[in-house]
C-alpha cells in the first residue's frame, strides 16, 4: 500500500518527474486558472513584443505544485525565445551566473528555480546584471586595482519561490512584475484533470474529474497524481473507466478523505482536539506527540489546514477551528460505521 504521505505530497515526487513533462501546458491559452496573472502576463508579453525589447524580470511565488515553473516555461514560449534553467542552490559564486548569462540570446529567459536559496554573493552579482545587463569586477588589489565591466545580453530574469518571506528587499525590489499563483478551484482542477487523462488517454466522467479535484488541496500537481492512481485502480479492479464511484471508492481505498485530507491530516487535527482541548499547542510539542518532524508538519501539513480554514495560528500555538471539529466528528462517526467517509 503506497504512503498516503506521498500522493498528498506537494513536492515533487520522482513518478511526477516523466510524466509532469507531457501533461506541462505550453501557452498561456492551456494553461488552466490564474486568470488574473494571465491577463497581466498578456499585456506585458504583448507590450515587449510591440516594443522589441525584452520582458522586465518577473517573480513567481505561491506553494509548490501550483504552477510556477510550468508558468516559466509558458512565458518563453509566448515570447519565442530561449529558456535556461536553473536554480538557486546551483549557483555557488558570481562565475557561475556570468557563465550562464554572457552564454544567453537577447530577449532569453533565465529561470532561476528557489531564488531564495541564492548565495549573497551570486544575489550580489545579479543586482547590476538585472539593472544594467551588465557584470563589473575588480581585477588587482589596491592603488593597482581596475574596475572592468562586462556587457551582458538584455535577458528576462524569472525567479520562482515557494518562501516569498525569506527574499531580501533589494532583490525583491528589481523585478518589475510579481505574481503570486493562488490554490486552485475545484473547477479549474477539474480542468486539470480532464486535459491530463485526454493526455494520457484515460476514460474519466465529469462525476470522476470532480471526485479527483475535490480531494486535491488545490494543487495541480496532487490532481494528476491522484488521476493516476485512480487509474490503476479503474484498470484493475474496474472496466478502466473513471466514474464518481469508482474515483470515490478508489480515493477512499488510499485513505485520502472527502476535503483530500489523508491519515496524517487526521492524526494532526484529531491529536489537537483530543489531547490539547483543540489548542492552542506549540508547534514543538505537537510534532513530539505525533512522533513527527515539526518541519515537516509546518512545510507539508499545514499549508493546507491553514487555508481550508480548518487550522489556525495563534502567536501561543496552533488551535483548531469550529469547522475542523465538526468535520472530524463526521469523520470519527463514518469511521465507526466502517467507512472512510459517508457516501452522499
Ligand atoms: N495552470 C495549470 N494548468 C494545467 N496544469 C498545470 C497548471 N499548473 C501546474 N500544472 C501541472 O502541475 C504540475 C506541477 O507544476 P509545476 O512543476 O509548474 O509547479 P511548481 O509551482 O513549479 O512547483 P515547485 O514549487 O515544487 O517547483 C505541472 O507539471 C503541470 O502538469
Ligand atoms: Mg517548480
Amino acid at each position: 500500500m503506497p504512503d498516503s504521505r506521498d500522493l498528498i505530497s506537494t513536492e515533487r515526487q520522482p513518478e511526477d518527474e516523466s510524466v509532469e513533462l507531457s501533461l506541462r501546458p505550453n501557452y498561456l491559452s492551456e494553461y488552466i486558472g490564474q486568470e488574473v496573472v494571465k491577463e497581466n502576463l498578456r499585456v506585458a508579453i504583448e507590450a515587449a513584443r510591440r516594443r522589441g525589447d525584452s520582458l522586465d524580470h518577473i517573480l513567481l511565488s505561491g506553494p509548490p505544485g501550483l504552477g510556477k515553473t510550468t508558468l516559466a516555461h509558458v512565458i518563453a514560449n509566448e515570447l519565442g525565445v530561449g529558456i535556461r534553467v536553473t536554480s538557486g542552490p546551483a549557483i555557488e559564486r558570481p562565475g557561475d551566473l556570468v557563465a550562464i548569462l554572457t552564454n544567453l540570446e537577447d530577449r532569453d529567459v533565465l529561470f532561476i528555480d528557489e531564488i531564495h536559496r541564492l548565495s549573497r554573493v551570486a544575489e550580489e552579482a545579479l543586482y547590476p546584471a538585472m539593472e544594467d545587463f551588465s557584470y563589473d569586477w575588480v581585477a588587482g588589489k589596491g592603488p593597482q586595482a581596475r574596475t572592468y565591466r562586462l556587457k551582458l545580453p538584455k535577458f528576462t530574469l524569472i525567479a520562482a519561490t515557494t518562501r516569498t518571506g525569506l527574499l531580501t528587499s533589494p532583490l525583491r525590489d528589481r523585478f518589475g512584475i510579481s505574481f503570486r499563483l493562488e490554490y486552485y478551484s475545484q473547477e479549474e482542477l477539474y480542468q486539470v484533470v480532464k486535459r491530463s487523462a485526454k493526455i494520457l488517454d484515460i476514460p474519466i466522467d465529469r462525476g470522476g474529474g470532480m471526485e479527483i479535484a475535490r480531494r486535491s488541496r488545490g494543487t495541480p500537481r496532487i490532481a494528476n497524481r491522484l488521476l493516476r492512481r485512480v487509474r490503476d485502480f479503474a484498470q484493475v479492479r474496474r472496466d478502466g473507466e473513471i466514474t464518481r464511484e469508482v474515483a470515490a471508492e478508489a480515493l477512499t481505498m488510499l485513505e485520502i478523505d472527502e476535503m483530500g485530507l489523508d491519515r496524517s491530516d487526521r492524526q494532526i487535527l484529531l491529536t489537537i482536539i483530543e489531547k490539547y482541548g483543540g489548542g492552542p499547542v506549540g508547534l514543538s510539542t505537537l510534532a513530539a506527540s505525533l512522533s513527527e518532524d515539526p518541519g515537516t508538519l509546518e512545510d507539508v501539513y499545514e499549508p493546507y489546514l491553514l487555508q481550508i480554514g480548518f487550522l489556525e495560528r495563534t502567536p501561543r500555538g496552533r488551535s483548531v477551528t469550529q469547522k475542523a471539529i465538526e468535520y472530524m466528528g463526521k469523520s470519527v462517526r463514518s469511521r465507526e460505521q466502517g467507512r472512510l467517509f459517508e457516501e452522499p
